[in-house]
């Protein structure tokens, strides 16, 4: 009988990328989307529930869900930060509520199967908070346990679901006569803004980098939200969908905690543009900060401190800044806009 990988959040920008790769590595997968899935995504599936029965909130999803024996659980869906501030009440309900079913529906077939699922969890470096510039400046490259007080529903919910899995993993009833911990193996990342050459996101905060190139490369031009000092770690794709990967298929002895920082380049928007006229010479870019969006990227980390990914478990990003631009972005954009 197989056994399963469940994706959510398929049908996403990290959704996507991670099907590719989780196909090719030979998975049998179930993805969930509110969203239906494209023909090409959609055959790479032995599963595709959507609509109402693709909402992580959705309780029906899951009696359909217990039934299939599962390796890994991939979650994806959530809203992200400038979403999640729109809509508070609804961020809850998706990013917790749908966090909390997964890590139930893990729970339940592990215990069932006698052996733990891996549960890989997207975070973010929106968990961080500064409260000025100045701190943030100060501070540069974060590790795990510094400033972890982030000022976006998003953030703040991100960091509830990391302790939520780690409860799963290490302490899930604690008080049961019986040993009810440990079905769930939880791990995870946090993503810095990611950049994909084929896809752009919808209601991040970091989402001026991909736009800025996307325009480029349609020969539209673009006002950025942000200032040109504007600073957070950024990531090519590719590289994000490794990470999630490699860290899954980590041998657990090796690993000292459940949630890792993970980095690759951290640039001003104002380098972001310089790359994106590199390649896009014509590029029309203009800088309009819209203050209560800077706000946001402002209280997040100007960088992160990944060594413990790199003792653990051989973290290394494929892509450096450049590289990203030259090797992956450049090629890859020119032909989907081509
Ligand atoms: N890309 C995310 C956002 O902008 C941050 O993790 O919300």
């Amino acid at each position: 009988m197989s056994t399963y990988t469940i994706v959510t959040g398929a049908n996403g920008e990290i959704g996507h990328s991670l099907l590719e790769k989780l196909h090719a590595a030979g998975r049998t997968i179930i993805a969930i989307d509110l969203n239906p899935l494209h023909e090409h995504h959609a055959a790479m599936c032995t599963h595709v529930f959507s609509g109402h029965m693709g909402d992580v909130t959705n309780h029906e999803l899951y009696n359909s869900l217990e039934q299939f024996d599962l390796d890994e659980v991939y979650h994806l869906a959530a809203l992200l930060s400038t979403s999640a501030e729109r809509n508070p009440e609804l961020a809850q309900k998706v990013n917790v509520g749908g966090t909390l079913n997964l890590l139930e529906l893990a729970r339940k077939t592990g215990k069932r199967m006698q052996r733990p699922v891996k549960f890989l969890f997207p975070s973010t470096i929106a968990i961080y908070g500064f409260p000025s510039l100045t701190e943030k400046n100060r501070a540069g490259a974060v590790t795990e346990d510094e400033y972890t007080l982030g000022r976006t529903m998003y953030g703040i919910n991100k960091l509830y679901c990391e302790q939520l899995g780690r409860y799963y993993d290490e302490l899930y009833m604690r008080l049961a006569p019986t040993k009810e911990h440990g079905w769930v193996d939880f791990r995870g990342v946090r993503f810095p803004g990611l950049i994909s050459a084929f896809t752009v996101p919808t209601g991040g905060t970091s989402d001026y980098a991909p736009e800025m190139l996307h325009a480029a490369a349609q020969g539209k031009s673009y006002s950025c939200f942000v200032r040109e000092d504007a600073q957070i770690p950024f990531m090519a794709m590719p590289d994000g969908v490794d990470a999630l990967m490699n860290l899954a298929a980590a041998p657990k002895e090796n690993l000292t905690r459940h949630i890792y920082n993970i980095a690759a380049f951290a640039p001003t928007a104002a380098q972001i543009a310089g790359q994106v006229k590199s390649l896009f010479p014509d590029a029309d870019i203009t800088f309009a900060p819209d203050v209560n969006r800077q706000a946001i990227v402002d209280s997040w980390c100007a960088d992160v401190n990944d060594n413990a990914a790199r003792n653990d478990w051989g973290w290394n990003a494929n892509y450096g800044f450049e590289e990203c631009f030259r090797d992956y972005l450049a090629p890859n954009i020119k032909q989907r806009y081509a």
